[in-house]
């Protein structure tokens, strides 16, 4: 059996796809799992199914209730070792129909979300000395991406985010980690309509994670074929990335 350095792991977004992945191979190395999610009886479904985890029913956009459920989690299973702060919403985005309503939920869910736990996080991790914590944004924080534009930008805020922090928290004895996906086979990728290059079934994306927090590196970024894709996209000139993206567009 595969041996990690966490006793006690909380998940949120641990309901499915990545987040549920983790959860399930975390208990299987005899890891304690604590996970949340909005839907409780599915987490209850979890918990009955796999006996050290535990689910915690949590909004990640209700700043009072995450502060609550941290504090319960290690009142009643310990100090967490390690969050991964998963919990995360993807809608498509219309140039021609451009609702506010979604940019404000990717933003409540995706940033805010994260901040909500990284907050009461950090204080108790850094009060004791020791912890944790890694971030999943994606790779589509890296440039912005046609169609991306409710979910790409929430997604470099939180690159943006953990090397802002990283040196801080490092000093306080709390690792920080940015984990960056690329396509992943789950119930938020199901519904796209658009070709998804190098699709990863969840069991290698989480492999990926788990290999990558054992480790060292600040950023866990997969597959690599689509990470040095996009990372040299980065360093092209904004006028030729703009015209290649308004190629593919003109296309599509
Ligand atoms: N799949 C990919 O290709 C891919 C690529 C890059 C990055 N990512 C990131 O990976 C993370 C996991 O995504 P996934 O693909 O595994 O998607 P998923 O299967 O749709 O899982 C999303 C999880 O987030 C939870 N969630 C959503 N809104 C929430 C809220 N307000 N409060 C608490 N939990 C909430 C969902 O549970 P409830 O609905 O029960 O709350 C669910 O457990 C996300 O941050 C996503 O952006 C995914």
């Amino acid at each position: 059996m595969q041996s990690y350095p966490w006793k006690h792991v909380w998940i949120t977004g641990g309901s499915s796809g990545i987040g549920r992945e983790l959860a399930v191979a975390l208990h299987k190395a005899g890891v304690k799992v604590s996970v949340s999610a909005r839907s409780a009886d599915t987490l209850e479904a979890l918990a009955t199914e796999h006996e050290h985890i535990r689910g915690y029913p949590l909004d990640v956009t209700h700043e009072d209730a995450v502060g609550q459920t941290v504090a319960a989690i290690e009142t009643e299973r310990g100090p967490i070792d390690l969050a991964v702060l998963n919990a995360g919403f993807w809608e498509l985005s219309d140039g021609n129909d451009l609702r506010l309503d979604l940019f404000k939920q990717s933003m409540d869910v995706n940033y805010m979300g994260v901040t909500n736990c990284l907050t009461p996080l950090v204080a108790t991790m850094a009060g004791r000395g020791s912890g944790h914590v890694a971030v999943v944004a994606s790779v589509a924080g890296y440039r912005g991406l046609p169609r991306s534009a409710y979910y790409g930008p929430t997604k470099a805020a939180l690159n943006n985010l953990c090397e802002s922090l990283q040196p801080d928290l490092n000093r306080r004895g709390v690792k920080l980690q940015v984990i960056n996906p690329g396509f992943v086979r789950t119930p938020m990728t199901d519904k796209n309509d658009f070709p998804m290059p190098f699709l990863m079934e969840p069991s290698a994306a989480v492999s990926q994670i788990l290999k990558g927090l054992a480790g060292e590196r600040f950023e866990i970024a997969f597959p690599w074929q689509l990470v040095a894709l996009l990372k040299f996209a980065r360093i092209l000139p904004i006028s030729l990335y703009l015209w290649l993206m308004r190629t593919f567009v003109a296309r599509t």
